[in-house]
């Protein structure tokens, strides 16, 4: 709801309340909802504004900054007008959320020039979450040069710490926290893509609770949080001015990516509003709130030694298991039987592939199950046709070596014709193989970012539209396709790409002890619809730690489950356990993938810890602990649920193990679980657990509401 006396503005969700005055450009108040109206006036002047600019001596970081049309760097942005907007506008070339319309729109003018600086925010009740977007249009007769245009400034009173959510290539988004007291701290991407180092997920944590802030852009990014003298902890979001400077024409409008924003009391709560707002209003299209199937992926299983006899091998063991869609990885195409050549030749490899990929796509469907494929388009080898009849379309700076990585270039996606070509070959592939399903890699950074006639200071970001405009070209040709984004792993995990792919390879880090930290901190910001989880074969391919076959698929249950293994290979044991695992998948899936998501405590060395997923209605639920490390002669590890019905009695059930023989069952109150806890007595008595390593020790408990 958006309530407007003079120009005193008040967005409330139900369980927050934002107050801004428009005439001055501040914050008033940002936290719990208010019930009592009014009273604002007492809270008006202090350092808290909603945008920032160059001039006025203020020397903290500014949210809007410019070679302003008369030449000079100063701006003074004042106030013009406010309006409450039926519709919510579209961010052009940009994806951004949907599916509310009352928008607050702000515009502040800077007299001299006649340059408007537009603020939109509109309020997601359902989310308890407000979307932000910033638009600067150029009234001037002259060119203008932006240096930043941030797509929110959040300005808060007190003390925070700023978290953010780190890692690198195979250990994604693992939660650091720093308190800043003083000074200026930023957490960025240079890469030209939201990178697997930072997240633009960020939070500041105070007193009063926690403020939630992310992008919806899967570029360089550029989060700042910066502490003042005056008590003032600012923190501004948009696209990383690195390298930054777009000229802007008069008459022209230069529109930042849209940032979402949301306070909560604490982190388990921000989560869930975060959650609920990526389900409902980031992901769209047909497998919005579908089921997602199990797959199997052959990677980790053949890499790229395969042929149509093993891929076959896999696709029926898959089916004897349950598992709903084969998906042939890497190594399909082109010349390509190693990482050195081929990308780019989007044209069956018929030795690998037996007759091509349609007629392996139609003996795939033929057994049962559906058939999905990898693609990386946006990428080529310097050994490959493309390159050899295109070299132009390479992304390169011309009489410079560039740099290569994993042997390859990216193209030039700036260009028209380049992203005209994508659409073109890839919409082949995916109408000849039938597929159901794609998996739209992106295995390196880029360097030597160059287009002809594009001015370096726009190219990440034209870049960046230039992507976005051939995934919606694609994701619309194809509505029924489930689209699956991959970078290395994690390293485009962001909400810009949400809004064309319902669901992300989380991390090529699939061993299980690994993943529990990477899913743990990357829940945070996403929900578990859109984390790609899978089961692989042990010694881990990554740690070459081994865990039992049932940890690794407890693990697995906090995303979307796949397998990823040479499925052919399997013994008779085996099988069966994944027969089981699969039936059990498919009957608590909606749960699993849909339910509300709560951590359940540490991940790290030694802590008891794990996750669980409750329907809305809490009467079904899923939770699995995790112990990451047997302390000797340590204490007894336990466990509290969370999310539960407090004054409701469930019935509590381990899922049955293959390498554990007992079976705990007993009914408890919500209030008892969740307050009390539960002890975890067996949990070192895995039978497997002495034949692997670097084992962590897993339960998966289904918790059942009794009937009254
Ligand atoms: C990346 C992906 C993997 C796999 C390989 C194929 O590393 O993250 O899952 O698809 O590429 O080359």
């Amino acid at each position: 709801m958006i309530k407007k006396k003079g120009q005193i503005v008040r967005l409330d969700t139900p369980n927050t309340t934002l107050v801004i005055d428009a005439s001055a450009g501040e914050y008033l108040y940002y936290g719990k909802r208010l019930t009592s109206g009014g009273g604002f006036e007492a809270l008006s002047g202090s350092p808290r504004k909603i945008f920032s600019q160059y001039g006025f001596a203020d020397y903290t970081e500014s949210s809007v900054l410019m070679e302003n049309a008369d030449g000079g760097i100063s701006t003074a942005f004042t106030f013009s007008k406010s309006k409450i907007l039926t519709e919510k506008p579209e961010i052009a070339g940009l994806p951004s959320s949907y599916g509310e319309g009352k928008t607050l729109e702000l515009k502040y003018v800077d007299a001299p020039t006649k340059v408007a600086l537009y603020l939109y925010y509109t309020v997601f009740e359902d989310s308890d979450v407000i979307a932000v977007s910033s638009k600067l249009v150029n009234g001037a007769k002259k060119e203008l040069y932006i240096r930043r245009l941030a797509s929110v400034q959040l300005d808060l009173l007190g003390e925070y710490s700023f978290v953010t959510f780190e890692g690198a290539w195979a250990r994604e988004r693992q939660k650091v926290s720093r308190a800043i007291g003083r000074g200026v701290f930023y957490n960025d991407s240079k890469k030209g893509v939201s990178s697997h180092e930072r997240n633009p997920f960020v939070i500041a944590e105070g007193k009063e609770g926690v403020y939630g802030v992310n992008l919806v852009y899967t570029g360089n990014h550029k989060e700042i949080f910066e502490c003042c003298e005056n008590g003032r902890a600012r923190l501004i979001a948009g696209i990383n001015d690195f390298m930054f400077r777009w000229k802007l024409l008069p008459g022209e409008e230069f529109a930042a990516p849209e940032a979402v924003m949301c306070y909560a009391p604490c982190e388990d709560g921000l989560s869930l509003q975060m959650h609920r707002f990526v389900r409902e209003h980031i992901v769209r299209g047909k497998w919005k709130k579908r089921e997602r199937p199990i797959l199997v992926n052959n990677w980790e299983g053949t890499y790229f030694d395969f042929n149509e006899e093993k891929l076959l091998n896999i696709a029926r063991a898959a089916k004897e298991t349950g598992v709903e869609l084969f998906v042939l990885d890497d190594g399909w195409f082109g010349n390509r039987c190693d990482d050195h050549r081929a990308l780019g030749d989007w044209f069956d490899n018929t030795e690998k592939t037996g007759g091509g990929l349609k007629s392996l796509a139609d003996k795939i469907r033929a057994l049962g199950l559906d058939f999905g494929i990898w693609v990386e388009p946006e990428m080529i080898s310097e050994d490959s046709d493309l390159f050899r009849s295109h070299p132009n379309f390479a992304m390169r700076v011309p009489g410079r070596e560039p740099t290569r990585m994993r042997q390859q270039l990216c193209l030039n996606l700036a260009d028209e014709k380049v992203q005209n070509y994508i659409v073109r070959v890839i919409s082949d592939v995916i109408a000849r193989s039938g597929a159901s399903y794609v998996k739209w890699d992106y295995n390196r950074t880029l360097t030597d970012c160059y287009g002809k006639n594009i001015p370096q200071g726009e190219y990440f970001h034209r870049y960046i539209l230039g992507y976005y405009r051939v995934l919606s070209k694609i994701t619309k040709k194809f509505p029924f396709v489930l689209f699956e984004g991959c970078s290395g792993g994690g390293g485009r995990f962001d909400l810009g790409n949400f809004c064309y792919y319902p669901q992300f390879w989380t991390s090529d880090d699939t061993d299980a002890r690994e993943r529990l930290r990477i899913q743990d901190g990357t829940s945070y910001g996403y929900p578990q619809t859109v984390m790609g989880a899978h089961v692989s074969a042990c010694p881990n391919h990554q740690t070459e730690n081994s865990n039992p076959l049932e940890t690794r698929f407890n693990i697995a249950c906090g995303g979307v489950l796949g397998y990823e293994l040479d499925m052919g290979k399997l013994t008779e044991e085996e099988k069966k356990v994944i027969t089981a695992q699969v039936a059990f998948y498919k009957e608590h899936r909606k749960v699993l993938q849909f339910g509300d998501y709560y951590r359940l405590g540490g991940v790290f060395e030694g802590e008891v810890g794990g996750f669980m997923t409750v329907s809305p209605d809490k009467n079904s639920a899923i939770a699995v602990a995790a112990v990451t490390n047997r302390v000797v002669n340590g204490p007894l590890p336990f466990i509290r649920f969370k999310g539960l019905n407090p004054s409701a009695v469930y019935e509590v059930t381990t899922r049955p193990q293959a390498n554990y023989g007992g079976q705990l069952s007993f009914t408890a109150g919500g209030d008892m679980l969740m307050n009390g806890g539960i002890l975890l007595r067996d949990i070192f008595s895995d039978t497997q657990a002495k034949e692997n390593s670097g084992c962590i020790f897993t339960r998966m408990f289904v918790i059942k509401k009794c009937k009254a």
